[in-house]
């Protein structure tokens, strides 16, 4: 198993590439202005790639809307990596360094990006 180090260096910082992806629920949950939160089931997905031109990502990293009181801490999302496939889950977390950084952006539910549909592969 590939061994993964969730701290920033490894997830989104050294690694600028690589698309996001976001279901319906969390598409129409991030157009809305001013953003009022996540359905349960909205799940965002980012791709990591090695390279700027590599054709698949070699980690994905998740975060799946949970039912209300599921996670408190984090607004009920968890956190996930999966295999560039996503076919595996490696990790998953509901607390620990995804959220840590993840909860500066608690006005936006957690979430960094903006309007993901209307603008693919932006980061
Ligand atoms: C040091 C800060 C930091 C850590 C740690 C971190 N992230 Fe992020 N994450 C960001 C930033 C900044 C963005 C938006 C820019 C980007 O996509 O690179 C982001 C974007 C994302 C997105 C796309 C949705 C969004 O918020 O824009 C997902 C999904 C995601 N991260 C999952 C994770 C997971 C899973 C972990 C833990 C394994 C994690 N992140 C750890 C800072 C972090």
């Amino acid at each position: 198993m590939e061994k993964i180090t969730t701290g920033n260096s490894d997830i989104h910082d050294q690694s600028p590439y690589g698309r996001v992806y976001a279901n319906d629920l969390a598409l129409k949950d991030m157009a809305a202005k001013p953003r009022l939160g996540f359905t349960v089931g909205a799940a965002i997905v980012r791709e990591r790639l090695s390279e700027a031109d590599s054709p698949k990502p070699n980690l994905i990293a998740a975060m799946v809307k949970g039912k209300k009181g599921s996670n408190p801490k984090a607004n009920d999302w968890e956190f996930l990596i999966l295999d560039g496939s996503a076919t595996r889950i490696l990790h998953r977390e509901k607390r620990g360094v995804c959220v840590e950084c993840h909860s500066s952006q608690r006005s936006g539910d957690f979430v960094f990006g903006g309007d993901y549909g209307s603008e693919p592969g932006r980061r």
